[in-house]
């Protein structure tokens, strides 16, 4: 995008004539206007200098042909907003300045109006600021003046023109859907609004617009999408807002290849991709077993090895212990030339797996297929061998994780391999890997709550050949079932997720039975829902990309804040407005709301 020069316009009526990024050399001898903000301002003995700066860029302004007073000059502030007129100029070879846009040309000042004075403003909002995240966020106006983020807010509103623009050509149809509504399950807490006219109920804003989307398929819509905000109160983190935008899609008579082709067609359109670049498929247990996550960074190698039957004669204990408890044991290889790991940094990756549940990491290295440290008295010729011959390795530092969960064992691997990943420098930051991860489990069975829980959500199709397993509600069986469920992976983060759906009110039902809700719960909540299901369904399925995060990717930034016009913090309030704030009494009666003491 020219972020420059995308201030022209055919309409007539602004106070200016050009954007503060625009002029150059042919525009020399022209009478211009510009407007904007006093970004600097020099008196150089007399010689008066003021930098004007908008959206586009920064202009030089001189004044020495003005015939005003000089007095006012002075007395425009930083960040006041100003209006000049005046004739292009070349500048003197001696003032020329390459690392500016507009730096070959000046504009000789004859008028100058102060359109707005700005009080001493907190921090300077361009060039480098050093002001705290929660300064700038509670000014947030100040810092998107800024270049970075006016950057962002282009790119973010280029993505949601190219997402349009792509879903259009293959024939959707934007659809609005409720805000005020009832619960949308995805996993959080929903966001409730208590209803004024109906004392004691509540609206839930929707975690996503799944049951909508869906019955816009039961209602003969076809290819629905919606750029649209989603509300989830749950804990946050760096890639996740309490309020965000989805880029939402269900298409009626669609298998997991058209949702599949789609994507790829809305990555190669956002990420400038050829039409050769397809995404790659990966099942979720190859991921699992590859990464230890459903949404691994392929940017770079350092995969890991299920080592079970290669160290399970070692006789280390920790391995030992693992395995007899129905648990398992990974490794990384790390070889020579890529690190040569010191004492200090190996004891450290204890500090690296134990938020995930790792009690430590162990190793041993490798020199000519001698080993040394760590471990290297449990493993004997046999171990090696048949370590040596998985990692097809050569000289370099072996590392193990061992649990009797097998879920601790995947995460601490997968918090090893990304620390290294960063800190030996292995990724390539302008690198996109996108999977296309599927065959996700149906449940997840939580032994505290003593039920399951839907991976993805309620609405997700068991895999086809499993549903009447699925309807015996087996309770083994349903453990390890797959579903229809499928999400696409960039980076590491998790850009979309979607899934076929149930069609059929039987299943449907079934499924609720199996989440745990009695008969009477599923009727309040989703009574409509299921009913909805048996007038005539067209089998459907569906994705939604999450915006913010695929601005944040193709920005580059790991911070999804900076994605946002108007973001939250990692608190879930607005620093800016203060929200959430106390309601007035009135309001609180009104909607019959009393606090607890
Ligand atoms: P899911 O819950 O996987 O699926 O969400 C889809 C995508 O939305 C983004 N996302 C978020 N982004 C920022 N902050 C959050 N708190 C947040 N939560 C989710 C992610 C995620 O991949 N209705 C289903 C979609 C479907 O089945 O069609 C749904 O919402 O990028």
């Amino acid at each position: 995008m020219n972020y420059h020069n995308s201030a022209s316009t055919n309409l007539k009526g602004l106070m200016k004539t050009h954007s503060c990024g625009q002029l150059n050399i042919d525009q020399v001898g022209q009478t211009v206007t510009l407007c904007g903000w006093v970004n600097k301002s020099r008196d150089l003995g007399g010689l008066h200098f003021i930098d004007i700066r908008d959206k586009f860029g920064v202009t030089q302004l001189s004044f020495d042909e003005f015939k005003g007073e000089a007095s006012v000059l002075k007395s425009f502030s930083l960040e006041s907003v100003i209006m000049a007129t005046g004739v292009v100029r070349k500048r003197p070879d001696s003032a020329l300045n390459k690392n500016m846009a507009t730096g070959e040309v000046e504009v000789s000042v004859s008028e100058i109006k102060e359109l707005s004075h700005a009080a001493e403003v907190p921090f300077l909002p361009h060039g480098k600021v050093s002001a705290t995240e929660d300064l700038r966020l509670k000014y947030r106006y100040l810092d998107l003046r800024g270049e970075y983020l006016q950057r962002m807010i282009s790119l973010r509103s280029e993505a949601m023109k190219e997402t349009r623009m792509a879903l259009y050509e293959e024939g959707f149809t934007e659809v609005e859907t409720p805000i005020l509504y009832k619960t949308t399950p995805e996993g959080a807490r929903d966001y409730v609004v208590p209803s004024r006219v109906h004392p004691g109920k509540v609206y839930a804003l929707p975690q996503s617009p799944q049951t909508l989307k869906q019955l816009l398929m039961i209602g003969n819509t076809d290819k629905y999408f919606q750029i649209c905000k989603c509300f989830r109160d749950e804990d946050l983190r760096a890639d996740r807002q309490p309020e965000f935008t989805q880029i939402d899609i269900e298409v009626s008579f669609a298998t997991q290849e058209y949702l599949k082709n789609l994507a790829t067609k809305i990555v190669r359109r956002l990420f400038k991709k050829d039409d050769s670049f397809e995404i790659e498929v990966m099942g979720y247990p190859e991921a699992m077993r590859l990464y230890g996550s459903d949404k691994p960074d392929a940017r770079f190698g350092l995969e890991h090895m299920v080592v079970d039957a290669e160290v399970k004669s070692a006789g280390f204990k920790v391995f030992d212990e693992a395995l007899s408890n129905g648990g398992m044991v990974k490794s990384i290889f790390v070889d020579k030339a890529t690190k040569e790991f010191s004492r200090k940094e190996l004891d450290a990756l204890a500090e690296v797996v134990k938020p995930h549940g790792g009690k430590g990491v162990a190793w041993f290295k490798v020199n000519s297929d001698e080993r040394t440290g760590g471990i290297s008295k449990f493993i004997n010729d046999e171990t090696y061998n048949a370590l040596k011959a998985k990692a097809n390795s050569s000289d370099g530092t072996f590392f193990f994780f061992a649990d009797a969960k097998a879920s601790v064992v995947h995460a601490c691997a997968d918090v090893t391999r990304r620390h290294f990943g960063k800190t030996l420098d292995l990724i390539n930051k302008d690198d996109y890997k996108f999977l296309w991860v599927n065959d996700f489990p149906l449940l997840e069975y939580d032994d505290e709550d003593g039920r399951f829980y839907a991976c993805h959500h309620p609405f997700t199709m068991p895999k086809i050949d499993c549903l009447d397993d699925f309807m015996s509600g087996d309770k083994e069986k349903l453990a390890n079932m797959p579903a229809e469920a499928y999400d696409l992976v960039c980076n590491g983060y998790e850009m979309g997720g979607g899934s076929l759906r149930i069609f059929d009110t039987n299943v449907q039902s079934q499924m609720f039975k199996t989440l745990g809700f009695t008969e009477e719960e599923t009727q309040a909540k989703f009574g409509f829902f299921v009913e909805a299901l048996k007038y005539g369904t067209p089998p459907h399925a569906g994705i939604a990309f999450g915006m913010d995060r695929t601005v944040m990717l193709m920005a580059k930034t790991d911070n999804i804040r900076d994605a946002i016009a108007f973001p939250k913090t990692n608190a879930a309030t607005d620093l800016m407005c203060q929200a959430p704030s106390v309601a007035t009494p009135d309001q609180y009666e009104e909607l019959h709301i009393q606090s607890k003491k």
